[in-house]
């Protein structure tokens, strides 16, 4: 941690302390609690973000709403990653409007990877101007003081958004969905620009934090008596080269990377658990195959997006991996880690995709067997070189995509059924909403697994016979 981030950190502070002192006043003239309601969009890194929201807001007095109807606060933690996000939150805002006009004093904020594009601002600020606050991805610590301006100072809608992060602010108030199981930042941004990729231009370039703060953050959750910890990077395998801060660690031993990390957060008695996400598969290192093979507490789970199987593709993507490079490794993984399961992240059409690229990628889905398989339509994102390049036409990309899709229902049910009339550990995780009587969980591998057991297993650590599989799930026994 730096003065940069303790300044900022206590700048917040004093802000939730005023931000709270206004609260009361609308406490006593109202006479309720008010409420927050956030929703999430995208990814594990924006899940994470609104953790330390939802954290910010009931330090201030918000207690959570059961809906977003009956909140007085609600904000919108958005994702540019494609583009139906945005007609998806353009929508969302419509009926908002609809309720602030009968709600006048409802708040509400839009955050996250949207906000960073300057001509969505633009066009929120203009189309939907009843949004009371808009800030991105690289400050929303300020939460509590942008909120106070907005309850104090102005009509008008309150607009901050960094271009570049300013401080990495550590130790911010956070509320988590389980107790048992958190995921840890360990690195922001990406420097990996692939060229359909919007993420590095709204996440910024790759900082590391420091080994100390990660792994004083886990032992923490560990005091508390978490369980499993899910280390979070665009890329992890590249956790280290650039560090946010000067670290210890670092400076007496340049040799340290995202095995050693891995390594010494295994070393926790009290984390049982340990997974990350995600791999780029042009730097999972040998190393860190080691650390997994001698450590049985790392989730044998192992997510490595291809994107294309086609080397071609592959190279216009900026993905620095061939065809064959890939599956190589992947070999590699499976000889070395037997039990392991793979998934995946997979596009189709890609500018300038054929059929014959198309069927690379079908081969490589049949060669690999993924345990589960992420499929996506390329979406245009302005400002990333591929937006510049010819696109493929509708039809040619729907046809593909199906194709794909039942391909990788066919394969990944097939290889999630192979662990059947196994017993596994598996960390339960709630109660089945569906099953009476039912709990469900997660074995190490992420796949899930539903079975009798009362609601004091949640949260913790059960033997079960897995008799059978239903695709990307199984129905067990409690041993
Ligand atoms: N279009 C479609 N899918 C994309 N992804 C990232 N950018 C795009 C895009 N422009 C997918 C990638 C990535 C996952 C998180 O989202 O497969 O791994
Ligand atoms: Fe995007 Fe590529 Fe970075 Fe992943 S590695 S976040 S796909 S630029």
């Amino acid at each position: 941690m730096n003065d940069n981030s303790n300044n900022a950190r206590e700048r917040q502070t004093y802000y939730i302390e005023r931000c709270r002192e206004q609260l009361d006043n609308i406490k006593a003239s109202t006479g309720k609690s008010p409420t927050y309601y956030v929703t999430t969009f995208g990814c594990q890194m924006n899940a994470r973000d609104s953790e330390k929201l939802m954290g910010i807001l009931e330090q201030i007095g918000y207690t959570e709403a059961a809906s977003e109807k009956e909140a007085d606060f609600v904000i919108y933690n958005t994702c540019s990653v494609r583009e139906n996000a945005n007609q998806k939150l353009y929508g969302h805002l419509g009926s908002l409007k609809k309720q602030k006009e009968k709600r006048p004093d409802m708040l509400v904020a839009i955050c996250g990877c949207m906000m960073q594009q300057a001509d969505i601002v633009g066009y929120i600020e203009k189309s939907f101007s009843f949004v009371d606050i808009i800030f991105g991805t690289f400050n929303l610590y300020k939460l509590s003081e942008l909120l106070f301006l907005r309850l104090t100072e102005t009509d008008r809608q309150v607009v901050d958004v960094l271009e570049a992060p300013e401080a990495n602010v550590e130790m911010l108030p956070e509320k988590k969905k389980y107790n048992f199981k958190s995921g840890v930042n360990i690195m922001y941004g990406c420097n990996n620009f692939c060229t359909y990729c919007i993420v590095p231009y709204v996440r910024g370039r790759e900082r590391s934090r420091t080994p100390e703060d990660v792994l004083t953050e886990v032992k923490c959750l560990a005091d508390q008596g978490y369980k499993e910890i899910m280390l979070l990077g665009q890329n992890v395998n590249s956790y280290g080269v650039n560090f946010l801060d000067e670290s210890e660690t670092i400076k007496n031993n340049l040799e340290y990377g995202f095995p050693e990390l891995l390594e010494e957060v295994c070393k926790i008695d009290e984390i049982k658990r340990v997974r990350f996400m995600t791999s780029h598969p042009k730097d999972l290192s040998d190393k860190l195959i080691n650390v997994i093979e001698r450590n049985p507490k790392v989730a044998r789970h192992i997510h490595l997006p291809v994107q294309s199987g086609s080397s071609a593709v592959l190279k216009k993507m900026n993905r620095h991996y061939t065809k064959e490079s890939y599956l190589e490794l992947v070999n590699k993984i499976k000889t070395r880690l037997p039990d392991v399961s793979l998934t995946t992240d997979i596009m189709v059409g890609f500018p300038g995709e054929t059929e014959e690229d198309f069927q690379d990628t079908m081969d490589v889905v049949r060669q690999v067997g993924y345990d589960q398989a992420f499929t996506f339509i390329y979406s245009m994102r302005t400002g990333t070189p591929a937006a510049t390049w010819e696109q493929l036409s509708e039809e040619v990309v729907n046809d593909r995509f199906s194709r794909l899709l039942e391909l990788v229902r066919e394969t990944s049910a097939e290889a999630s059924a192979r662990f059947a009339g196994q017993d596994k550990e598996v960390l339960v995780e709630c109660v089945n909403d569906h099953m009476e009587g039912y709990v469900t969980g997660r074995m190490d591998n992420n796949i899930l697994v539903h079975f009798e057991g009362s609601p004091e297993l949640v949260g913790e650590f059960v033997n079960v016979h897995l008799d059978e599989a239903k695709g990307f799930y199984y129905m067990g026994t409690k041993l």
